[in-house]
């Protein structure tokens, strides 16, 4: 009736933006991304017969159950459950962090669901329940470097996959935190206006399975130059098509992050630059570089701090205290 799970974010190194058409939440393109070491969400979902609705507390604080609820409704009819949840979740890193706490927090989630309404621990099942509360979260379910396939219209399962095991490339993330705010626009609001609004969003469509397959490819030849050019460019058509219908996450650090990344890489070392639904600055480097480089990206003037991430394991449950 009671379990805990953890999970850690993760970053798309090819960028998932926009939702293939249909309601089942599924992304309009491929992604893959990274997931991280060193940063845990742990949840834990308790059965309350007592409760006429879910109740969430994400570190300590009562928050909306909103889209918790949608993810737990699905288990509970899988289950033939009704009764209602205690969620508690904690973050050891900062929402604000720039990582998204959204991802490790549904897969979490999912797999925590699962377990305390009996369902066996199955990442791929767990995927494909978190992907439908919000794409990005499926690729947590799996360690190292994690795919996502686009949606084709259909309700059908979409669980997301390994790719590499963590250990497969010598890879750090550099994360330049350029503001403690939270998030101006979440991704599901930017993408959808994107969606309806850009003028680039048939070029985005068109240009980023290209790009997911050239960061495949790279990954798979642990070739760091070449993936970290694709992935780059990624997060730049993707950003181009939303500021092109007026949803622009970048502030001047973040420009300024970027600029030093490039002359960075201008130097001789291989860096490049990745950026979400947010201000903040993740560069992709070789483990022997990451200190030198987050030396550099915290003097960029605009940069709060830096923090560096390793590829890390997948979802798991973990024993309840
Ligand atoms: C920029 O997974 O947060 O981080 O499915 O609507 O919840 P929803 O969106 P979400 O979008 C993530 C967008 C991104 C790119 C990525 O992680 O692939």
């Amino acid at each position: 009736m009671k379990a805990t799970a953890q999970a850690h974010p993760n970053i798309a190194l090819a960028k998932y933006w926009g939702k293939a058409p249909g309601p089942a939440n599924a992304p309009a393109v491929p992604s893959l991304s990274v997931t991280l070491a060193g940063l845990t969400t742990v949840t834990s979902v308790e059965l309350d017969r007592s409760l006429p609705a879910d109740r969430l507390t994400i570190n300590g604080r009562d928050e909306d159950a909103t889209r918790v609820t949608s993810l737990l409704d699905r288990v509970r009819r899988e289950a033939g459950e009704t009764t209602r949840a205690r969620i508690v979740t904690t973050n050891d890193f900062p929402t604000s962090a720039g990582l998204a706490s959204s991802a490790s927090g549904f897969a979490a989630l999912a797999v925590a669901a699962r377990a305390a309404l009996g369902l066996p621990f199955d990442p791929t099942r767990a995927s494909d329940l978190a992907r439908r509360t919000s794409a990005s979260s499926a690729r947590s379910l799996f360690g190292g470097f994690v795919e996502l396939d686009a949606g084709d219209g259909t309700d059908r399962d979409l669980p997301a996959r390994e790719v590499a095991p963590a250990e497969h490339l010598d890879l750090r993330v550099v994360v330049a935190v350029t503001t403690e705010a939270p998030k101006d626009e979440s991704s599901t609001s930017g993408m959808n206006t994107t969606s309806a609004h850009s003028p680039y969003y048939a070029a985005w469509l068109e240009h980023a399975p290209r790009l997911y397959e050239e960061v495949r490819r790279a990954l798979l030849a642990r070739d760091l130059d070449a993936l970290g050019a694709a992935a780059e460019a990624s997060a730049l058509a993707m950003h181009a098509s939303a500021i092109a219908a007026g949803v622009v996450y970048f502030r001047g650090a973040t420009v300024d992050a970027l600029a030093e990344v490039r002359r960075i890489r201008a130097s001789g070392t291989s860096a490049y630059a990745t950026i979400d639904a947010g201000p903040h600055v993740k560069t992709l480097v070789r483990a022997a570089d990451a200190q030198a480089v987050a030396a550099r990206l915290a003097a960029v003037p605009g940069v709060l701090r830096v923090l560096v991430a390793a590829p890390g394991p997948g979802a798991s449950l973990v024993a309840d205290r």
